[in-house]
């Protein structure tokens, strides 16, 4: 696959026993972008190590060729492999021409040549599917032929991978529930997933962090195990909304066998740092059993 990416993790042995990932996301370079906030992130990325840096869209807040350049030279900057997916403002808005006719050209100039991308690091296999439409702004979708790109990649991948899934647009709702309806044909790209054995969503765009499970908002007896998701508020902008109004934020990510760890992570101004402000596990081993509820009550409903 062209667009698929097998990288070294960036740990100092080069192996890491638990694999790590730092989430950010809604960087907006441009007018509301807080350089101060940017540089902590980069000096607590260097302390954290993760083996890679996931940031799920908006690199910019006006998709200018200036904008996507200080993006592209901040993300260098980080130690560990970056994996990336444009969001709604990676799309010029004003700019009717460049939008209808090469919406993510200064992106795949700066930032990548593909707007779908594959990243195999450290045991984690992370499909970046871009969610951003030229027509559709706001809501964002994922295609049927994205999911069957999803597919191919967990399908090379090797046994035992953590399968991850990067959208901008967010599949789950606003926990505030103010505004933002969920991505349009959010339960069909879920369902795909979740027969994918996708262990782990990330996204962004509400500018307000979730962390949960897709069984929160789409329940019922016969689903399986769900998904976990986690959407990261914005990490570097002064656009947080709701709750996280002037708030900045960022996830670090854990995955071993038995569970995926997530710490949350918020901005605290008196203090030039981002720090713990709560903590998620979620055993993986529970979907084990799930999987066989949800096939039991089939079977029985069979009979
Ligand atoms: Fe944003
Ligand atoms: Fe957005």
């Amino acid at each position: 696959m062209k667009d698929r990416r097998r990288l070294q993790p960036a740990s100092p042995d080069g192996v890491s026993a638990v694999p790590t990932l730092l989430h950010l996301s809604d960087l907006h370079f441009g007018k509301p972008f807080l350089p101060e906030v940017a540089e902590a992130v980069l000096t607590q990325s260097r302390e954290l190590q993760p083996d890679v840096v996931v940031v799920s869209g908006d690199l910019t807040q006006r998709a200018r060729d200036e904008q996507f350049r200080q993006a592209a030279r901040y993300l260098e900057r980080f130690q560990a492999p970056v994996a990336v997916t444009p969001g709604n403002h990676d799309v010029p808005f004003y700019r009717f021409w460049e939008r209808f006719l090469a919406p993510y050209r200064h992106y795949r100039r700066h930032i990548s040549a593909d707007v779908n991308t594959v990243t195999d690091v450290a045991g984690l296999v992370i499909v970046a599917l871009n969610s951003s439409r030229r027509l559709t702004l706001t809501n964002g979708r994922i295609r049927r032929s994205q999911l069957d790109f999803a597919s191919r990649a967990f399908t090379d991948a090797a046994d035992g991978t953590v399968r991850i899934v990067v959208t901008h647009h967010h599949l789950a709702p606003p926990p505030d529930f103010e505004g933002g309806n969920v991505m349009p044909f959010a339960r069909r790209a879920l369902k795909r997933f979740t027969r994918l054995n996708v262990d782990l969503i990330l996204a962004g765009h509400m500018h307000r962090s979730y962390i949960g499970s897709s069984l929160d908002f789409f329940p019922g007896e016969l689903q399986r195990r769900g998904i976990v998701i986690v959407q990261c508020g914005t990490t570097t902008s002064s656009r947080g909304r709701g709750r996280e109004r002037y708030r900045n934020t960022f996830n670090l990510v854990s995955v071993d066998e038995t569970t995926i760890h997530v710490v949350h992570h918020a901005w605290i101004a008196e203090m030039s740092r981002f720090l713990p402000i709560s903590e998620h596990r979620f055993p993986r081993d529970a979907r084990q059993y799930l999987d066989d509820t949800a096939e039991a009550i089939r079977s029985r409903a069979d009979d």
